[in-house]
């Protein structure tokens, strides 16, 4: 129920028109080379709920539960440490799926938070979100 809850809060926030769009002006540029592979595991483990398109479970849910003062794409936060991006990857949390290191290695994880902690300005464009078909051109589902 609380995440129901929060889902209802997070739409009337979205239909509202509160939702900033991406710092698209932020994310732009080339992704430092050492951070693409990092880049790549987002892009197809978090993206389809992470990426900076306001309807995505993980972006609706953060975007709730920070009110804006925190970036609601996971891969425009500052704030995240190794400890933190390990204990959500392998434990879960509410919708979001426990990773199994068959799915995600250590190795794997290692990369993804090396992506998920640099200084934005080597993190480059945003990682391109592979569920094209569950947001239209500018992020609006039907
Ligand atoms: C099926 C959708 C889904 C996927 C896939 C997913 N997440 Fe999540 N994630 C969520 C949701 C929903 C929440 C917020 C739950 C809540 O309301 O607290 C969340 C929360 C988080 C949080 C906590 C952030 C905070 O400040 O509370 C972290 C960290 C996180 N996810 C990392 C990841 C990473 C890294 C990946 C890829 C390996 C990933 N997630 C994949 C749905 C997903």
């Amino acid at each position: 129920m609380k995440y129901l809850a929060v889902l209802l809060a997070a739409a009337a926030l979205v239909t509202g028109g509160a939702y900033a769009q991406d710092g698209a002006s932020v994310r732009a540029g080339t992704t430092a080379a050492r951070l693409e592979p990092g880049r790549d595991v987002y892009a197809r483990w978090c993206a389809p709920c992470h990426a900076a398109y306001p309807r995505l479970a993980g972006t609706m849910s953060l975007q709730a539960k920070y009110s804006g003062s925190l970036p609601a794409a996971l891969e425009d936060r500052t704030d995240l440490n190794a400890a933190l991006i390990a204990y959500f990857v392998r434990n879960g949390v509410a919708w979001m799926p426990p990773f199994r290191p068959t799915e995600i290695s250590d190795a794997e994880l290692a990369q993804l938070t090396e992506y998920l902690t640099a200084p934005l300005a080597e993190r480059g464009a945003h990682a391109p979100l592979m569920a094209q078909e569950l947001v239209g051109q500018h992020g609006e589902t039907q």
